[in-house]
């Protein structure tokens, strides 16, 4: 393992404003997934910690918080992105200890997007006007736009500090108060960032920060607290699910960011070398632990030979291990029941009739740590449910198809739609089949590529509602029409 300048830290909540323990002091360990050992312990909380930061966010709400002039608001949320970038080496040390992706990833694209996602919503509260209606010569109508109140938000581990400023900064910009509950797997960049917003100025009581477990823990007590008024969500499908039930009760308003299964539809007119390049990183990016990552690979029967051979050539070339080497591109997988899940997943596939045609296996000479093979796999069908079930590693498989409405069934046949990349030069076919996939996301020739106005979010199974630009401001804002007679 290379030194690194910055050490783990112990994880405390953020309660109105003060670092604390839970009422019991217990704790759990955090584990660093490249190397098995414990980088520290963190705060275990549960109902009684939700309680007290959800009664301090709901205090918040009509404290100095809401007096903020709009002015003021754009300036302190300015300087938490500010701030972020102020500790960038020391929050992309922590990400890359806590989840094991290289530092190259976590200190050019996790850390520079999260103070963004602040920028960028602290320069869109001047964008946003009230809608107004004139009722002939009768009356004016017109909507203010007021916080929702206090927002859970509950994140989950591939993508901790990028996914959690993402809800964090519209729904401050919106002017609510938070809890937040990251995942237990990855707790330390967000408990720098509940410091952050100390110092950038917030007042205490808006940002609070309970870390522990979902079930029966710190997550559903969130999602069943009654002065909870909505909860931003990303993680699994099944978790949605679950939340959605216990939300129930008190009738939360809630916004998902779920599971997919993407598709990448490859035809044979377009340019082999630059799919290659973008299939390579949509396929084992982050180990693959990306919920947009293109995990059914679909070749036009053409090309198919010709992809295949230089994608496996290309993933080879993939240098695998310590997340603190520069020269690493693939990490470790976040823990050890993940590890067992993705590669319980490549023995499913061979027993479904399947070839490994690369990787599948630990990396020669990594013993510890929860690395794996950048895996591709060929020669399964639909009916798979390698090919069906997301698995959120850095696992593909690769099919052929001959037409474009025989490519368009299989891709649609599943409950996920989140994202899908279509890659031809066929101006026609490119806009024809875009609008045919079921997804929220699709890229044509491109991936990942994000303009952070844009809606953002899934179909189907894969999510409820947008994030992004105005969809974010919707989602945390209420409206109030007032009517006035003339
Ligand atoms: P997860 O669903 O297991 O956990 C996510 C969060 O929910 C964690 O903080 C966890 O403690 C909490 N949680 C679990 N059970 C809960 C309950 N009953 N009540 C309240 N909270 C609960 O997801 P995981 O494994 O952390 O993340 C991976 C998943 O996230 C994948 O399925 C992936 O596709 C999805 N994801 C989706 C994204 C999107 O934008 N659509 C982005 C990133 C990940
Ligand atoms: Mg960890």
């Amino acid at each position: 393992m290379q030194k690194q300048a910055y050490q783990p830290i112990d994880c405390l909540h953020f309660i109105d404003g003060k670092f604390v323990p839970s009422l019991d002091e217990k704790t759990f360990d955090n584990i660093n997934p490249a190397t098995e050992e414990k980088l520290g312990i963190v705060a275990e909380g549960g109902a009684p910690e939700i309680d007290l930061a959800v009664k301090a966010a709901k205090r918040a709400l009509n404290g100095p918080w809401k007096k903020m002039t709009a002015n003021e608001r754009v300036a302190v949320l300015r300087k938490v992105g500010d701030l972020i970038l102020e500790r960038k080496d020391e929050l992309s040390t922590l990400e890359s200890l806590d989840t094991g992706k290289p530092t190259w990833l976590s200190g050019s694209i996790d850390v520079p997007r999260s103070a963004y996602n602040f920028h960028f919503f602290s320069d869109y509260i001047r964008t946003i006007t009230n809608e107004s209606t004139l009722m002939d010569d009768v009356a004016l109508n017109y909507a203010i736009r007021r916080p929702v109140g206090v927002i859970g938000l509950i994140n989950p581990w591939n993508l901790p500090l990028l996914l959690l400023t993402w809800k964090l900064a519209p729904a401050l910009a919106a002017g609510n108060t938070i809890v937040m509950k990251p995942a237990e797997l990855t707790p330390m960049t967000a408990t720098i960032l509940a410091e952050i917003c100390r110092d950038a100025g917030i007042p205490d009581g808006v940002v609070n920060l309970v870390h522990g477990f979902g079930p029966h823990s710190a997550g559903a007590a969130l999602t069943e607290h009654p002065d909870v008024n909505a909860i931003s969500f990303t993680g699994e499908t099944t978790t949605g699910k679950v939340i959605m039930t216990t939300a129930a009760k008190t009738l939360k308003r809630l916004s998902y960011e779920l599971g997919g299964k993407n598709p990448n539809v490859i035809f044979s007119d377009s340019n082999l070398d630059e799919v290659i390049e973008t299939t390579i990183k949509s396929s084992f990016i982050n180990q693959g632990e990306v919920c947009l990552c293109g995990s059914r690979i679909y070749v036009e029967r053409p090309a198919y030979e010709a992809f295949l051979e230089k994608f496996v050539a290309k993933t080879k070339e993939l240098v695998i291990g310590d997340p603190f080497d520069p020269k690493t591109k693939v990490g470790a997988l976040i823990s050890e029941e993940h590890y067992e899940r993705v590669t319980g997943y490549i023995k499913l596939a061979l027993e479904e009739g399947g070839t490994i045609v690369q990787g599948g296996k630990r990396p020669g000479g990594l013993d510890k740590g929860f690395y794996l093979e950048p895996t591709i796999i060929t020669g399964l069908d639909r009916k798979c449910r390698v090919v069906n079930e997301e698995i959120f590693g850095p696992v593909v498989t690769v099919m052929p198809f001959d037409t474009e409405e025989e490519v368009l069934d299989q891709v649609n046949d599943t409950h996920y739609g989140l994202s899908a990349s279509v890659w031809t030069n066929d101006l026609r076919r490119a806009h024809r089949v875009a609008g045919q996939i079921e997804a929220g996301i699709v890229w044509v020739n491109t991936w990942f590529l994000r303009d952070l106005r844009t809606p953002f979010g899934g179909m189907k199974q894969s999510g409820i509602g947008r994030e992004g630009g105005l969809h974010s401001f919707e989602f945390y804002s209420e409206l109030t029409n007032i009517c006035i007679k003339l």
